[in-house]
């Protein structure tokens, strides 16, 4: 029997998952995996949290937290939303265990042992004041290759260039935001150079045409450029300790790290269990076909270089396709965690309990499995009500019911069968050949709408022979209408398990069936005559509009947040003397009256207690305050401004406000009550 190990990305711990991950890998391996076992075939599906590397560090740093506190904050998280939405992992491991720590030394240990590395010494930036070198996402610069000015040593978001520090222009670093010196230090190199020219460069050009053309696209661009050594160590403090005694202070680079994490989760799937050593057949036999579901920012560390490392090593196989996926954009817009431009999927399972199959749902029908695509929560809003609710909820609830209603539920026999009874359970025939044969091509889209396909089938089915007008004068085409819908609906409960699995899971409890292997009901006959079924209940409800508009209005507020915070300040002023400024005459004042001035949108007019006298200032903040919550509030005035006429109000003076980017203004006060008359210098 054919043995397939299907991994998942493990995501880094350094904050929460959405849609963007679960529609990139996490969505499509579960529908492969369960499709695997609901055929009875021989599957591990592995996952865990990616807990190393600097991305954990420096959000513990902004946290004002450890970076163990940090892994353990969001590995629970991660691994709730998995378990919520269904994703059905085998195990959901981490690399900060034992287990993986050890393995991934000892496979260091071997590739040195091996002398496949080549040890350098080089300068690499250092941070004189923090003390440390600055490896990765430590240094920020501008890229060369788009003029980002906040690219990372390791990459630019915004252009997607794989960078190296030393290619950034004005590198600083990240910690004193000083700019870097140079220092000498030593690192070990796997030398993809050599290994492309050895074997890597024929083993990859052999899987196109096989490998989705986006995935060997990207492989040939690397390999066409020419594979460079890569560091696999990195001058830093948190990570799997580099297993050599002159390497202390330095671990293991995440990257090299990291895919190892696949194998001890793989090892730990297995310990506790009477076989401890089943996870080897996995790995190591070249019957089991390895498979790497991932999102196309992974692809050439699952395309190269850990099949670098892979093949180094000597013992393992090779994977035999990487089916990566491309981004997912939300609103038209990148997914972006630090512009808070996400779909989080603990948020989402708080908003919509219980509708995770709408998510899954909408992700596969829009899966960016060839180009990148758009997750907008109309078309979410349009998929749930117009397919979800309308097509496959309204043929199965309409099935139900009838049965209900006619036979108690009880399935009914069917006679004589017409052409459209036999063109449906041609289509029960047909349809899951098609679902078989995309899922195992990785077309999970096109495979979700053959899917949708059947119930469409089935509810024109019902809408032409209308059953319910029939009943009283030909009782016996009702019983055969209703019985292929019936089988219909037995055929969609199963088969939507990979995709659907909530639903079908409800769907079969309805229907009074466990979930069965294909093999076991395809071509056959699922519902027998007599069989009693329970009671109906819907499948799924319309979403109105004013649910979509909070989500909406959700993401306009992160917007603009956004923009708060990429506004531009103001330039300063040319400088100006002492003296100058000593002219100015500020106190401490008190609000004691204030109005509207009519006819304006933006003046009150104020009645302020300046200590030396008590007057009436005008000023532009109704859009900003009130008149009846500022009575009493503190200020600072400008006593000595000379007296202007403003809409026929004299105003003696002007208070100060502080204004942000927005617009917004605030009083400027002393931060404790002072007295009136105060002077402000
Ligand atoms: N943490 C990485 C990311 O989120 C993925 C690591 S995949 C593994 O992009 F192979 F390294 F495990
Ligand atoms: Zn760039």
């Amino acid at each position: 029997m054919p043995r397939t190990l299907v991994t998942a990305a493990l995501p880094y711990a350094n904050g929460p998952v959405h849609i963007g991950h679960l529609a990139g890998a996490y969505i499509p391996s579960d529908i492969y995996v369960r499709f695997l076992r609901a055929n009875g075939e021989d599957v591990k599906f592995i996952c865990g949290s990616d807990e190393h590397g600097v991305p954990i560090t420096l959000r513990a740093r902004k946290e004002g937290i450890t970076p163990q506190e940090v892994v353990d904050k969001y590995h629970t998280i991660i691994k709730e939303s998995f378990a919520a939405f269904g994703i059905s992992f085998d195990i959901y491991h981490r690399t900060s265990e034992k287990i993986h720590h050890e393995t991934a030394a000892a496979f260091f240990s071997t590739l040195y042992d091996k002398k496949i590395f080549t040890e350098e010494e080089s300068e690499q930036y250092y941070d004189e004041e923090a003390k440390m070198f600055l490896a990765d996402r430590y240094i920020v610069g501008t890229c060369p290759n788009c003029g980002n000015t906040n690219a990372y040593g390791d990459q630019c978001e915004k252009c997607g260039k794989s960078l190296s520090p030393s290619e950034l222009i004005n590198p600083h670093s990240q910690l004193s935001g000083k700019p870097p010196v140079l220092k000498k230090t030593k690192h070990w190199y796997l030398p993809l150079d050599t290994m492309q020219k050895d074997w890597l460069d024929t083993w990859i050009r052999s899987h196109e045409g096989d490998w989705k053309n986006n995935v060997f696209g990207q492989c040939k661009s690397w390999l066409d450029q020419g594979l460079q050594p890569r560091a696999v160590t990195r001058d830093l403090d948190w990570g799997v300790p580099v297993p050599l005694a002159e390497a202390t202070g330095k671990v293991l680079y995440v990257w090299f790290d990291a895919p190892i994490g696949y194998i001890s989760a793989t090892k730990a799937l297995f310990a506790n269990t009477n076989d401890p050593n089943g996870w080897e057949k996995y790995w190591k036999d070249k019957d089991t076909r390895l498979l790497h579901f991932i999102g196309k920012d992974n692809i050439v560390f699952h395309c190269i270089i850990f099949p670098a490392m892979l093949k180094a090593h000597g013992e393992f196989i090779l994977p035999e396709n990487v089916p990566a996926n491309e981004f997912l954009n939300l609103e038209g817009d990148k997914i972006s965690t630090s512009r808070n431009w996400a779909v989080w999927l603990h948020e989402y399972l708080e908003e919509f309990p219980g509708k995770q199959d709408v998510l899954r749902y909408t992700l596969t029908a829009t899966a960016p499995e060839t180009k990148d695509n758009d997750f907008t929560w109309k078309d979410f809003q349009a998929r749930n009500n117009s397919e979800l609710v309308a097509i496959l909820g309204n043929f199965v609830n309409r099935t139900l019911v009838l049965t209900q209603k006619y036979y108690n539920g009880k399935v009914p026999a069917h006679h004589e069968l017409k052409d459209d009874d036999k063109a449906c359970i041609q289509a029960m025939k047909s349809i899951p050949e098609k679902i078989s044969e995309n899922i195992l091509n990785f077309r999970f889209r096109d495979a979700l709408f053959e899917l949708m396909n059947l119930a469409r089938i089935g509810n024109k089915y019902l809408a032409e022979n209308e059953p319910w007008k029939i009943q009283s004068t030909n009782p016996e085409r009702v019983e055969t209408v209703l019985y292929i819908s019936l089988e219909i609906t037995a055929y969609l409960a199963q088969l939507m398990e990979p995709f659907l699995p909530f639903t079908s899971a409800t769907l079969l409890k309805m229907l009074d069936l466990e979930p069965k292997k294909w093999k076991d009901f395809l071509g056959k006959q699922i519902l027998r005559p007599g069989h009693q079924l329970r009671e109906p209940a819907l499948l799924f409800e319309k979403i109105e509009d004013a649910v979509i508009d909070v989500q909406l209005q959700k993401l306009e507020k992160s917007k603009a947040m956004n923009q708060l915070s990429n506004a531009t300040v103001t330039p300063s002023k040319p400088s100006t003397s002492f003296d100058d400024f000593q002219k100015m005459d500020l106190r401490v004042g008190t609000i004691v009256s204030a109005e509207r001035v009519p006819k304006t949108d933006k003046l009150l007019k104020l009645t302020i207690d300046t200590g030396i006298d008590t007057r009436t200032v005008v000023s532009g903040i109704a859009a900003d305050y009130s008149p009846e919550n500022i009575i009493g509030q503190q200020v600072t005035i400008l006593v000595n401004l000379e007296p202007r006429k403003i809409k026929g109000i004299e105003s003696q003076g002007m208070i100060l406000m502080a204004e942000n980017a927005a617009g917004e203004l605030a009083f400027v006060a002393p931060v404790k009550n002072m007295d009136n008359g105060g002077t402000i210098r």
